[in-house]
C-alpha cells in the first residue's frame, strides 16, 4: 500500500544536512546538533506505513520485519530501479523506498551522513556491524570505505537473504559479509568471525551497532574483552535516545577520556523530522 500522497514531494534527496557543533571545546564529551530543513517538516504519525510499524511493533521486535512484506518489496524495487553495480544508486532507491512507499528502520540518510562522516574519517580496512536489516547501512559504509571489508552480523536468515540480493545487485557482494547469528549466541557466531574471517586482536577498525538496543552494551564489552579494536578504532551507535540504549550511553559516559572519547551527534529518527535520535561516534584511546 502506498502512503497517503499528500506526504509525497515534502522532502528533497539532496536536502543537505548540516552538522553544527552546539558545544565544541576542549572538554570530553562534545555534543553536536545536525539541523533539518526547518520548511521541510515530516510527521511520521500523518504516514499509513510508520504507524502500521508501530501496531506491528511486538512482532517487529521479535522477527525483524514489519509483516505487511515491504522488505521484500523493497527488495524488487532497488533490482528494478537502481543501475546495477551502482552502490550510490541502490542508496538512493531504499530511501526512495522509505520516504514514498513504506517506512523502514534503516539508519536513513540524515543519520546516515553521520556514519558516513565518521567512516571516511576513519578509513577503515575492517568493519564489524551489528545489524544488517536490508543492507542500507552496509551499502553506505561500503561507499565511505571504498577499500574496506564489511561483516555484518545479522540475527535473522531471512533479513541476511534479503541484504545479500541487493549487495549483489549493487556490485559489493564481494566486500560485504552477512554473518547469521548474533555475538550472545553463546560463541558460534564469534567462533565464525574468528576462524572464517580473521578476527584477531587489534583487527577491527570501525563497528556500527544497530541491533537489539539491550545487547548494545553487552556486545561492545564482548568486543572490548576479545581485543578486536585498537587505539584510533571508531565504534559508531544509532538510535541512542531512540528507542533508546540508556546503558551503552552511560557506559561510554563514565569511560569518557579514560578508554573512549565520544561525540554525541543530535539528530532526528529516520525518514521524518519529529522524532529526535542521538548517534555516538566514540574513539578508542
Ligand atoms: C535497525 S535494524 C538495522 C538497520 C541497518 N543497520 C541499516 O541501517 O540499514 C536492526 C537489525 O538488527 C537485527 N538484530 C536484532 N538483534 C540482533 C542481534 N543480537 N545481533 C545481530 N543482529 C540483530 C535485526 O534482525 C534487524 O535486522
Amino acid at each position: 500500500m502506498q502512503d497517503y500522497p499528500a506526504y509525497v514531494g515534502l522532502f528533497s534527496q539532496d536536502a543537505a544536512v548540516h552538522i553544527r557543533p552546539a558545544f565544541r571545546g576542549p572538554e570530553a564529551h562534545t555534543t553536536r546538533t545536525a539541523h533539518d530543513h526547518p520548511t521541510r517538516k515530516i510527521n511520521p504519525f500523518f504516514r499509513w506505513s510508520f504507524l502500521k510499524m508501530l501496531l506491528n511493533m511486538k512482532r517487529l521486535l521479535t522477527h525483524w520485519q514489519v509483516g505487511d512484506g515491504r522488505e521484500a518489496r523493497l527488495v524488487e524495487h532497488v533490482l528494478a530501479t537502481a543501475r546495477p553495480g551502482n552502490v550510490g544508486d541502490a542508496i538512493r532507491a531504499i530511501d526512495e523506498f522509505a520516504y514514498h512507499t513504506a517506512f523502514l528502520i534503516n539508519v536513513g540518510d540524515e543519520k546516515g551522513r553521520i556514519l558516513d562522516d565518521a567512516i571516511t574519517e576513519a578509513e577503515p580496512r575492517r568493519i564489524l556491524e551489528l545489524g544488517t536489516y536490508c543492507g542500507y547501512s552496509a551499502l553506505r559504509m561500503a561507499k565511505a570505505a571504498p577499500d574496506a571489508q564489511i561483516f555484518s552480523i545479522e540475527f535473522s536468515a531471512d533479513n541476511a537473504a534479503l541484504a545479500r540480493r541487493i549487495f549483489a545487485h549493487a556490485g559489493v557482494d564481494s566486500r560485504i559479509t552477512v554473518v547469521v547469528g548474533t555475538l550472545g549466541d553463546g560463541g558460534k557466531t564469534v567462533q565464525t568471525l574468528v576462524d572464517l574471517h580473521g578476527f584477531t586482536p587489534g583487527s577491527v577498525d570501525v563497528v556500527f551497532v544497530d541491533h537489539a538496543k539491550d545487547a548494545y552494551l553487552p556486545d561492545l564489552r564482548l568486543i572490548e574483552d576479545r581485543g578486536w579494536l585498537h587505539t584510533g578504532s571508531v565504534v559508531v551507535a544509532d538510535n541512542v535516545k531512540f528507542p533508546g540504549a540508556p546503558e551503552y550511553r552511560a557506559y561510554m559516559h563514565q569511560a569518557e577520556g579514560r578508554a573512549w572519547r565520544t561525540t554525541e551527534h543530535e539528530t532526528h529518527v529516520e525518514y521524518q523530522s519529529l522524532l529526535k535520535d542521538l548517534v555516538l561516534v566514540s574513539e578508542r584511546i
